[in-house]
């Protein structure tokens, strides 16, 4: 299995991954052959990339941290609530709280969990999955840094309200496809106050849940936004949820660019530990990323083609590749299999958009 962009669909290309609605009905089912007049009803509906089976990658297989019934649950718990909020109604936590127990269970549940899978989101309810993302990816950071269950609720519950206070933004800015002016920004930023206000006047939420909401924009250099706290004056878990919220929003599609690659990401965000983020926090999250994801194609520094077929825990920058073509561009007629952390003389010099 290995992620395309849907651009490079060709018919008879086998889909290796059910695509749902928001709603978590089924669009098209696993296994189904792709016609290339799908692309343009992809697009329509915000979805840029899909999972296909080939025979470069049909035995790599790429699962979920979480069930897909648990993502539905937490996407649609909070699209419900801001949906709710949006018209006027008071916030029902409830459906949300439940989602948050079911992420937490499933996550103490696996051990050392990588994550190899990232989550197709339709670009037009970019905000619910981004919601349900942050939380999971806030979950595994609690997870290794030894947060026991109850704490990992309270954490999870303000990860996935986080941006609740978007709800009052107008949509013309919050999805304006091109860059904001001064004035939309001051805007855009209210939406942490929002979140705090809406979240504190529900009496079944802890302090902690409007707190992170408040705070989720702080920066850990004093530079962000709205208090311009700095350092550990951040509470932990808005440090948490901080990190979470840019790493997922850099490895998404959005209305104005593509998606940066994960090794991009993961230079980005180690570079600018402890001036944006705290190191520590980054560092923990980066230990359950997968650096170059499996089904990943990528050039060696010998100059071949590859695709990752394995990670190597402890290395995330040395997998396991299996060697397609030469460097002159020739396919190999048989594919061998490398493991990068027997050949230090080998880097992964880039990674492609497919081949
Ligand atoms: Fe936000």
């Amino acid at each position: 299995m290995r992620r395309i962009s849907v651009e490079r669909v060709k018919d008879g290309m086998e889909l290796a991954k059910t695509l749902y609605s928001i709603e978590g009905n089924i669009l098209l089912n696993a296994g189904i052959k792709l016609k290339e007049s799908y692309v343009n009803k992809f697009k329509e509906i915000g979805i840029g990339e899909i999972y296909i089976n080939d025979s470069l990658s049909s035995d790599i297989f790429i699962e979920d941290i979480i069930s897909d019934e648990t993502r539905f649950e937490a996407r649609m718990a909070i699209k419900k609530a801001m949906d709710h909020v949006m018209c006027g109604n008071n916030l029902d936590a409830k459906p949300v709280r439940n989602a948050v127990g079911k992420i937490v269970e499933e996550l103490l549940s696996v051990k050392d969990a990588v994550i190899n899978l990232q989550d197709i989101k339709t670009v037009d309810n970019y905000t619910f999955n981004h919601s349900a993302n942050v939380c999971v990816l806030a979950a595994v950071t609690g997870i290794s840094m030894g947060y026991d269950s109850s704490k990992l609720k309270e954490l999870c519950l303000g990860a996935l309200f986080h941006d609740i206070g978007k709800t009052k933004i107008p949509n013309e800015i919050l999805n304006k496809p091109g860059p904001l002016t001064p004035e939309e920004y001051e805007i855009i930023k209210r939406h942490a106050r929002f979140g705090y206000e809406i979240l504190k006047q529900n009496g079944e939420l802890s302090s902690y849940t409007s707190y992170i909401a408040l705070t989720h924009h702080e920066q850990y250099n004093g530079e962000g936004y709205p208090l311009g706290l700095v350092g550990k004056a951040i509470h932990e878990f808005s440090r948490i949820v901080s990190v979470a919220d840019v790493y997922d929003a850099m490895t998404s599609n959005r209305v104005y660019r593509k998606r940066l690659n994960i090794s991009e990401v993961v230079e980005y965000m180690i570079s600018l530990g402890n001036h944006q983020f705290d190191y520590e926090i980054v560092r923990k999250l980066l230990e359950h990323i997968s650096v170059f994801p499996l089904g990943t194609y990528v050039t060696l520094s010998t100059g071949e083609t590859a695709i990752v077929v394995d990670n190597n825990k402890n290395f995330p920058s040395r997998p396991v590749v299996r060697l397609i073509k030469d460097p002159s561009g020739v396919a190999y007629e048989n594919f061998n299999e490398i493991d990068l952390t027997s050949y230090n003389s080998i880097v992964i010099a880039d990674v492609l958009d497919d081949i």
